[in-house]
């Protein structure tokens, strides 16, 4: 049965291609992503892949030149690819190839081919659906591995024999449980034996690449899908060891702890709930790092985790730069993330003063519903009392966060009291007294000693000042 999807090729930019192949006397079709994506009925992709049978690098020039704003061709000519942008989209040109891969690096051995060989050489069958573009079958569906099958059961499967197409590009097995996790589908048995198989050759990926699928995997719906396969084919050990070092509960004298790693991807996938910021779902994943290093048992308490919060902030700045993420305000969000990661839940569990929650509000800033939004996430207990009482008591210190801020306007607090007024008041040079008294002053207003405003500050600073013996100046008094 020939079946054809005309209606998905309706921007006039297709019959521009094909129009452009025609005059270059070769066959050209849509593939991979956007394919995919109109049968998934999913949002269509950013980018467009075209395969020419034959030079990619031609068509792309042919269709640029017949385009009105005559677009820039970027041509990659190792690749035999080229890239031109089109109304904000990317349509990138490939000829159809024979490939076969250099065992030590990502770099394919190019070799002209069929469709079917181009086909058989992507990664997946869902990404290898084919739509012609040509005028004689214009829509035509091409799909030799049974790609539709394969997304009407929500199965990623490998074209050829699976150790193969990830021995020929291993990115394919972070690919693979990234799609699953995206797209909610299984990955194919003897697929999943094979990611196993050659989790070592991950070895020859860009750390850049890695982190870009476990962006999206941190970015999908229910993380914890990828997490899982990530660590059952062990190739979370190899990325992030420092998560699957949480794993486990141990017991002592009958005592036991949580297993953190499994309490973390759901503290992970309840996040993924409330945010789709990417970083405050990161620090989620590694909120609870520092517990694996800093794990004691203590015979009268029990289990100790002992400022793991500290130590896991510090971890974070190390993973983030072995894996060559920014080390910019984006990691140093996630370190504040994890270092303050108990202190809403140290308050919820007590009675909430007032001048806690300023603290807290004084220490987190603008981070602070960031912070809440994390550890309302770390609530995990199954016990529904519990969890019913621990989200009522975070609703307190929220609802007091605000009572706190519309009052005393310490987030992003900018002392009341310049150090060059009090230089001037006691007619000081710099010196260490300053600091003192502006962090009394800062002090008196998280305590709630006097307001956050100006007059009282001042009294406040004079009674401080002569008791440290300071003198007034005679220009104030
Ligand atoms: N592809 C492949 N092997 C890879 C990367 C890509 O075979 N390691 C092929 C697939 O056919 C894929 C197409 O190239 O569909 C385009 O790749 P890419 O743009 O990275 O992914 P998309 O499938 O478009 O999906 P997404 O936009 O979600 O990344």
């Amino acid at each position: 049965m020939q079946e054809y999807y005309k209606e998905s090729l309706q921007d006039p930019i297709f019959n521009i291609i094909g129009l452009a192949a025609k005059e270059l006397s070769l066959d050209c079709y849509v593939i991979g992503g956007f394919v995919r994506d109109f049968f998934l009925k999913r949002s269509t992709a950013k980018d467009i892949d075209i395969v020419a049978i034959g030079s990619g690098i031609a068509l792309a020039k042919k269709v640029a030149e017949m385009l009105p704003n005559q677009p820039k061709v970027s041509v990659f000519k190792n690749f035999g690819t080229a890239m031109l942008k089109h109304n904000g989209i990317e349509l990138e040109f490939v000829g159809a190839r024979k490939e076969s891969y250099n065992r030590d690096s990502r770099k394919p051995i190019i070799e002209n081919g069929t469709l079917k060989d181009d086909q058989k050489r992507r990664d997946f069958t869902i990404n290898a659906l084919a739509l012609s573009l040509n005028e004689t079958d214009f829509g035509k569906l091409l799909d030799p591995f049974d790609g539709i099958k394969d997304l009407d059961n929500k199965l990623i499967k490998t074209p050829l024999e699976p150790g193969i197409t990830y021995s020929d590009d291993p990115l394919r097995m972070m690919r693979a449980i990234r799609f699953a996790t995206q797209l909610n589908f299984e990955i194919q048995t003897n697929s999943l034996l094979a990611i196993t198989d050659n989790k070592e050759r991950m070895a020859i990926v860009s750390k850049e690449r890695i982190i870009d699928e476990l962006h999206k995997i941190i970015g999908s719906a229910k993380p914890s899908m990828g997490f899982q396969l990530l660590h059952e084919t062990g190739l979370l050990h190899l990325i992030l060891p420092e998560l699957t070092a949480l794993e486990g509960i141990e017991e002592i004298e009958g005592q036991k702890h949580k297993d953190n790693f499994w309490h973390t991807l759901e503290v992970v996938d309840n996040i993924a709930l409330h945010t789709d910021d990417i970083w405050l779902r990161w620090a989620a994943l590694l909120h609870d790092i520092g517990k694996a290093p800093t794990k004691r048992f203590d015979k009268k308490i029990g289990w100790t985790f002992h400022a793991h919060e500290f130590v896991g902030s510090k971890m974070v700045y190390k993973l983030f730069k072995r894996l060559r993420m920014p080390l910019n305000e984006h990691m140093k969000f996630v370190q504040k993330m994890v270092l303050m990661s108990s202190r809403p839940v140290v308050l919820s569990q007590n009675n909430v003063t007032d001048s806690a929650v300023r603290r807290l509000v004084f220490d987190a800033g603008d981070y602070v519903d960031d912070l809440m939004t994390l550890c309302e996430a770390d609530i995990t207990t199954k016990n529904p009392k519990k969890q019913k009482k621990y989200k009522n008591n975070f609703k307190i210190v929220r609802q007091k966060i605000i009572e706190v801020e519309e009052r005393d306007h310490v987030r992003n607090f900018q002392p009341p009291i310049t150090g060059e007024e009090i230089m001037k008041t006691f007619n000081l040079k710099p010196s260490k007294e300053i600091g003192i008294l502006k962090d009394a002053i800062k002090e008196a207003i998280l305590e709630g000693e006097i307001p956050n405003e100006y007059d009282p500050a001042l009294i406040f600073m004079m009674k401080k000042g002569k008791k440290m013996g300071l003198t007034v100046s005679n220009q104030i008094t």
